[in-house]
């Protein structure tokens, strides 16, 4: 274990740990796993990477459990998501046993920066990919590097499970209709940081993006997929631009679990009058309760928690969620990959 780190105030940053892994694909196949004490990349300057956005990464967390044992949380459904990012790509997808096995190894190796049981912090994974070939031309690489990095993290909010206010604006969109949303590319991020900023200098902690095509129906919220409960029912949208988020199947999956009756389906941004909780969910945000949304169009402000305080149906989820995280609840559905 790492003396040096208060886990306990750890905020959601980058924070060196001892090794990353590497591996790369060259001549029609991947090559040997890497693992190196480098932080940086060696890079051609002409990269696919670099000049047309050949980027896309994951993200995932290890847990150090009740009893001591570290698991990582749906290590499956994150390697199925990059496969599906590399093709939208075209790029070279990473095998699926590849990507689990290399995090498997970045965990094992970085053990000591895996924080403590109680202390409300996790060992961020994050993998990524990237276009290495040297063209001018717009096309797609023929070499690519997939690498991981590992870093201890605390709350994505600094408000942790407290509730913060979120807003709508529709002079931004951060993807298109038919466009990259669906896949985790570093591209949408970069579409993302005007409107982010903007939302900071406001006060809100992050936007709830508008559907791209008519901004009639709720999309995303930021870097999470967002969800409402709505006459006891757990909603969320359904689109086309938005990215598939393992919390928000996990958290579908334990409202059921619960009795909660779940919608995926379109929703209208007038349905959250009718709404008594919403929630910002991922992997980074895990269920960050929302308190107000602020429609800065039309002035119009939703309030989803008059008190000031989380719902107790966002409030249930979040605690069930990290109960099987931390394996002090039965991992009935197999989602928590022990790292031996
Ligand atoms: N939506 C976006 C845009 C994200 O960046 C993330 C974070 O990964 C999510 C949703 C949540 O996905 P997940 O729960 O798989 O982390
Ligand atoms: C995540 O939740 O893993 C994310 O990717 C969010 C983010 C920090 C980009």
């Amino acid at each position: 274990m790492n003396n040096e780190i208060d886990w306990s105030k750890l905020p959601f940053g980058y924070l060196r740990t001892d090794y990353n892994v590497r591996c790369e694909y060259r001549d029609g196949k991947w090559g040997e796993i890497q693992v190196s004490s480098d932080e940086n990349i060696n890079l051609h300057m002409a990269a696919t990477a670099l000049h047309y956005g050949q980027e896309i990464f994951e993200g995932l967390k290890a847990f150090r459990g009740k009893d001591n044992k570290i698991r990582i949380f749906r290590l499956k459904d994150n390697a199925r998501r990059m496969r599906e990012s590399a093709e939208g790509l075209l790029m070279e997808p990473v095998p699926e046993d590849l990507f689990c096995e290399m995090c498997k190894k970045v965990v094992k190796l970085n053990e000591r920066f895996v924080p403590p049981y109680g202390s409300g912090a996790s060992l961020y994974i994050r993998p990524l990919e990237i276009g290495l070939t040297a063209r001018v031309g717009v096309k797609p690489a023929e070499e690519f590097l997939f690498l991981i990095l590992v870093t201890p993290v605390g709350p994505y909010f600094k408000t942790g499970f407290g509730c913060t206010n979120i807003c709508i604006m529709r002079d931004y969109d951060r993807v298109a209709p038919k466009g990259t949303g669906r896949w985790k590319v570093g591209g949408n991020y970069a579409a993302s940081l005007q409107a982010g900023e903007h939302a900071h200098e406001l006060g809100y902690s992050a936007v709830l993006y508008l559907d791209p095509k008519e901004k009639k129906y709720l999309d995303e919220c930021g870097p999470a997929n967002f969800f409402a409960i709505k006459n006891g029912k757990y909603i969320t949208p359904a689109s086309d631009s938005i990215l598939p988020s393992v919390t928000n199947k996990s958290l579908m999956q334990l409202a059921r679990d619960m009795g909660i009756e779940v919608e995926q389906r379109h929703i209208t941004v007038d349905e959250l009058d009718d709404c008594t909780e919403a929630a910002a969910c991922g992997t980074a945000a895990v269920a960050s309760p929302v308190g107000e949304i602020h429609d800065l169009d039309t002035g119009k402000k939703y309030i989803l928690a008059p008190d000031g305080k989380p719902g107790p149906v966002t409030t249930a989820l979040y605690n069930r969620l990290n109960a099987i995280r931390l394996g002090e609840e039965e991992d009935i559905h197999g989602w928590n990959t022990i790292v031996e």
